[in-house]
């Protein structure tokens, strides 16, 4: 249990620093961008207008597509799962209010907007049955999810600097589909995201490097452990009315690897990204455990690229009772 001591010292040495970390990858409320900047206004003479061109401009997105803005919009409304398993982690103080805990209320806060502008969106759109919808959300923050982090800050922040990069490609992707297709608000919504969640993505690969100066080790033996559990998506338990838990995860990702929003070969670049990032290949004194993680870290991408060739994504969309009118019957 000792190392559990070391990780607990190298949060609170780390805490003075997340202050400027805030200032750095976070934007002030008041300057930040707020979901209604890019819907209709409401309380506008022409709202209307603004309504039907949102409708218009979402007749020549596909079923795949949809699926996949559904489940995206999905794991963004499950954030209390997210805030209250960042928040138990070793280190955070919630009730004494410190900068970790400001931290993760402040990184809250920005990803709220998310799930607020993508439901708005869908719910505008016309395309989805919102019920659907609304049932699998309620479904997912009820079953949570289990990532393999524990209390553990060193691998809940492998997990966080992986899952940010992760949304930030798919929801950029998705954004350029859109755009393709003529649909220049719901772009310019995904960009907006795409370009949160890269500056989360910056700010917790920054905290995994700085763990590594102070404990390199552990936070190697920690990075491998995650890698070799795999990086769970966080709408692993996804599920539709009716359905059992996590039902629904693999037909949607199927959807997205068919539209190429994110797919295995996004995977393995990541952890390429990060592994050259954190410069894997040139920390030494490790400990004789901590050497054979490292060595695995690098060696991994190149296996899994074997692995995926061989992998074949089913070609035919399954049907979702998210885009039936009436469910599926
Ligand atoms: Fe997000
Ligand atoms: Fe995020």
């Amino acid at each position: 249990m000792a190392h559990k001591n070391i990780r607990l010292e190298v949060m609170q040495t780390i805490e003075k620093d997340v202050d400027s970390f805030i200032n750095q990858y976070l934007i002030p409320v008041e300057e930040i961008w707020q979901p209604t900047d890019l819907l209709p206004n409401f309380q506008a003479e022409n709202y209307m207008e603004e309504v039907t061109q949102i409708r218009e401009e979402a007749k020549e997105l596909g079923y795949d597509f949809w699926i996949v803005l559904v489940g995206d919009m999905v794991t963004e409304e499950a954030l209390p799962t997210y805030e209250s398993w960042l928040m138990d982690m070793e280190g955070i103080d919630q009730h004494g209010r410190n900068s970790w805990s400001k931290w993760i209320r402040q990184w809250t806060g920005e990803e709220n907007r998310h799930g607020d502008t993508l439901n708005k969106y869908l719910y505008l759109s016309g395309r989805v049955n919102m019920r659907e919808v609304e049932i699998t959300t309620q479904h997912l923050i009820n079953d949570g999810f289990e990532v393999g982090t524990g209390r553990d800050p060193y691998r809940n922040f492998i997990y966080t600097s992986f899952q940010e990069l992760a949304t930030n490609i798919s929801h950029s992707r998705v954004g350029k589909i859109a755009k393709k297709k003529g649909n220049k608000s719901l772009a310019k919504m995904c960009n907006l995201i795409a370009g949160d969640e890269m500056r989360h993505h910056l700010a917790y690969r920054h905290f995994v490097k700085t763990i590594f100066d102070y404990d390199a080790s552990e936070m190697m033996l920690a990075f491998a452990d995650m890698m070799q559990k795999k990086i769970i998506m966080p709408a692993q338990n996804l599920r539709q009315s009716g359905g059992k838990m996590a039902s629904a995860f693999d037909d949607f990702s199927n959807a997205a690897q068919r539209l190429g929003v994110y797919t295995t070969y996004d995977y393995i670049d990541i952890l390429e990204k990060l592994n050259a990032h954190w410069e894997i290949s040139k920390i030494s004194n490790l400990t004789d455990e901590a050497e054979k993680a490292r060595d695995y870290l690098l060696k991994l991408p190149s296996r899994m690229l074997r692995i995926a060739d061989r992998i074949k994504i089913p070609q035919d969309a399954n049907r979702f009772k998210w885009v039936e009118p009436n469910g599926i019957v």
